[in-house]
């Protein structure tokens, strides 16, 4: 960039903006001209740009709260109130004589009825989780459908681990899910030392999980598999634009754990942070740098999603990343063989 000391700052940015501005058209206008509008490359551009949009947006949506706060307004400045109905809740979940130590929160679409009975039937089922002091709940939004809505009603009666909060549940509302999830779990799990968010195709090896817990840290922290750890990196990007700017250090949503302590406070700071549609960025990066518990603990136990090759590999770690329900079965009968000796241990 040549220096022109003599001309004003602003003068200078003035120039640059417009410079760019025109750079811009008229790229855009070549590209459109010889029709090699490339989607795939203009589309991550895009994304990019998008992101730091939101990034900004978000920022001075934070500062304008600040302001309003300071006039002593509190209500109607939110830029997420998240006041969803509940329109299924199971109130008394973690009301049991024991406590509960391990809330395990699953990520369902509606429809899965089958995951979630394969799920039931396997590692989150009421006999195993209760040796483990766990307990867990299905995240569902509302489907638009009676059919499914009447379907879902009636397994909530069965099984009484249906939590269901009034949006619309959709794959760019996974982020509204797990907000709900935080604010579920601190009004009515607030004794759970650890909670876990989880999706309904991943299998959890639960007693290698809470084994490994029991020794953890217990206050102020989040573990899972940091993506960017995983060669996690922005490709396409044309030579001579800025980077897009990378996420924050984050754990894949897949499965990740923190401590019960921060879960009221990550719910709170959701309220006056923009939604972005990638839940795993906003709850592990964006809510928890809010709340300076920033970055989270990485550990190769849990899935960054990566295929799960053999069903035995389940044995050395925490989840394992796009189980069919069929699977599930499958995995589950190998780990507790009735009676006979696993397969997964030969010795
Ligand atoms: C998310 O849910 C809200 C509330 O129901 C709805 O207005 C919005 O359209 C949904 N967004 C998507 C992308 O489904």
């Amino acid at each position: 960039m040549p220096r022109k000391p003599r001309l004003p700052a602003a003068a200078v940015y003035l120039l640059l903006l417009s410079l760019g501005l025109l750079l811009y058209v008229s790229v855009r206008g070549s590209q459109e001209e010889l029709g090699v509008a490339g989607p795939s490359r203009q589309q991550q551009q895009q994304a990019g740009v998008e992101k730091q949009h939101q990034a900004g947006a978000a920022d001075a949506v934070r500062t304008r709260n600040i302001k309003w706060k300071k006039r002593g307004r509190t209500k109607e400045q939110l830029t997420n109130p998240h006041d969803f109905h509940l329109m299924i809740n199971n109130v008394n979940t973690c009301n049991s004589d024991t406590t509960v130590w391990l809330l395990v929160l699953v990520s369902s679409g509606v429809a899965n009825f089958h995951r979630r009975r394969a799920i039931r039937d396997t590692w989150g089922g009421a006999t195993p989780l209760a040796s483990s002091h766990a307990k867990l709940v299905f995240l569902l939004g509302n489907p638009h459908n009676t059919d499914l809505q009447t379907q879902v009603v009636e397994e909530s009666r069965t099984y009484g681990d249906i939590i269901q909060e009034d949006f619309t549940d959709s794959y760019m509302n996974l982020t509204l899910k797990s907000v709900m999830g935080l604010k579920w779990a601190s009004r009515y799990c607030q004794r759970a030392s650890f909670v876990m968010k989880t999706d309904d195709d991943i299998f959890i090896n639960m007693p290698k999980l809470i084994t490994y817990l029991q020794e953890a840290r217990r206050s102020r922290w989040i573990t899972g598999c940091i993506k960017q750890k995983k060669s996690f990196r922005p490709v396409n990007v044309p030579a001579g634009l800025p980077l897009p700017p990378v996420h924050p250090l984050f754990v894949a949503g897949a499965g990740y754990v923190m401590s019960g302590d921060i879960v009221r406070e990550l719910y709170t700071a959701s309220l006056n942070t923009r939604i972005i549609p990638v839940e795993d960025v906003y709850v592990t990066a964006h809510l928890a740098r809010v709340i300076g518990v920033h970055p989270p603990v990485h550990d190769t136990r849990f899935t960054c999603g990566e295929m799960v090759n053999d069903d035995c590999d389940l044995v050395q770690v925490f989840t394992g990343h796009k189980i069919t329900p069929e699977r599930m079965y499958h995995i589950w009968e190998k780990l507790n063989p009735n009676g006979i000796t696993s397969p997964c241990f030969d010795f």
